[in-house]
C-alpha cells in the first residue's frame, strides 16, 4: 500500500497511475477518508489520481489538525514529497477549505481547484461541534441527517456513517473545529487559478448560496449545481460530478 512519510506520520494514499500529464489530488471532508470519493472519480481516465487520507483518518497515522492552514501544510508537503506538478486540487467541504487556502498560497505545483460542497466560511452548528466530544453516535446521526439529499439511498447513508464511526472522535472534532474557524470570505479575489465550484441543490450543510458566493468572488470561477444532491454529492451522484469535472479539465486545464 502506498504511503508517504511526513515526519512521524505515515500518509496513506489511493493511487491510479497514468502516463499523461494530468494530475488530480482529491481531499476528503471532515471525519472522512479516501473512500468518500467514489471509485469512478479515483480512476479518472488519462489522469494520475492521488487520493490521500488526511493524518489521523482512514489508513493514515498521526493526529488531526484543528486549523485548516495546518491541513494545508500537510497537503502541500504530500504534493511536494511526491514531486507532483500541474495538480488539480479537488476538495470536499473541509477539503475544499484546504484547497482554497492552498490556492491563496499559489504554490508552483497547483494548476486549478475544484471546490465541492464547500464555502469560504464554514461555521458549524454548535450541536454538532459540542456533540462530537459528548455523544459521538448522536452527533454522527445529526451530521448524517443533514449531509444527504432526499433521494439518497438509506444504504449509502448507513455506509457513510460507518466510515465516520471509524474515525476517532477527537479527529472528527478537530476537523469540524477547523471548519468552524475557517473564514476567507474577504480574500477570494486573490485566488488566481482556474476554479470550478460544484454544489448540490439540496445541500443543507454548505447550501448553494455558499457555492454562488465562491463563484461570484473568485475571478473567472464557474459553478455547477447538481439537482437533488446534498452535501455528500460525490457519493450521491458521482456521474454528475464526473461530467462537470471532465468538462472543466478538458476546457480549462492541461490536456491529458
Ligand atoms: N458563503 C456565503 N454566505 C455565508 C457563508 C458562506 N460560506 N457562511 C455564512 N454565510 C452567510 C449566512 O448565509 C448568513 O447570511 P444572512 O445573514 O443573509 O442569512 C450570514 O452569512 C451569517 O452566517 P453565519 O455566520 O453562518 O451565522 P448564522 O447565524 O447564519 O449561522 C450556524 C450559524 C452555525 C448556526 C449556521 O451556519 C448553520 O446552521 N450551520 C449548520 C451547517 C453546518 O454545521 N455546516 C457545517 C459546515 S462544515
Amino acid at each position: 500500500m502506498p504511503f508517504v512519510e511526513l515526519g512521524a506520520e505515515r500518509i496513506y494514499y489511493d493511487h491510479s497511475p497514468s502516463s499523461g500529464r494530468r494530475v488530480l489530488l482529491p481531499i476528503h471532508g471532515s471525519g472522512g477518508d479516501h473512500r468518500c470519493w467514489p471509485e469512478v472519480l479515483r480512476r479518472l481516465p488519462a489522469t494520475a489520481v492521488f487520493t490521500p487520507d488526511l493524518p489521523g483518518h482512514g489508513r493514515s497515522t498521526g493526529s488531526g489538525r484543528s486549523r485548516v492552514a495546518d491541513y494545508a501544510d500537510v497537503v502541500a508537503a504530500f504534493a511536494e514529497r511526491l514531486g507532483l506538478q500541474n495538480v488539480v486540487l479537488m476538495g470536499h467541504s473541509l477539503g475544499g477549505a484546504i484547497a482554497q487556502s492552498l490556492a491563496l498560497r499559489s504554490p508552483a505545483w497547483l494548476a486549478a481547484i475544484v471546490l465541492v460542497g464547500t464555502g469560504a466560511r464554514l461555521r458549524v452548528d454548535p450541536a454538532i461541534l459540542d456533540g462530537l466530544l459528548g455523544d459521538y453516535d448522536a452527533a454522527l446521526d445529526l451530521v448524517c441527517q443533514s449531509a444527504f439529499g432526499p433521494q439518497a439511498a438509506p444504504a449509502l447513508v448507513r455506509a457513510h456513517r460507518q466510515g465516520l464511526r471509524q474515525t476517532p472522535p477527537a479527529v472528527t472534532h478537530d476537523d469540524f473545529s477547523a471548519c468552524n474557524q475557517f473564514d476567507i470570505m474577504d480574500r477570494l479575489g486573490d485566488i488566481r487559478v482556474p476554479t470550478l465550484v460544484v454544489t448540490g441543490s439540496a445541500d443543507n450543510l454548505t447550501p448553494p448560496k455558499y457555492g454562488a458566493f465562491l463563484r461570484d468572488r473568485i475571478p473567472g470561477a464557474q459553478m455547477a449545481l447538481i439537482a437533488g444532491a446534498g452535501h455528500m454529492l460525490a457519493l450521491e451522484n458521482p456521474a454528475a460530478l464526473l461530467g462537470h469535472l471532465s468538462a472543466f479539465l478538458d476546457a480549462r486545464v492541461t490536456p491529458p
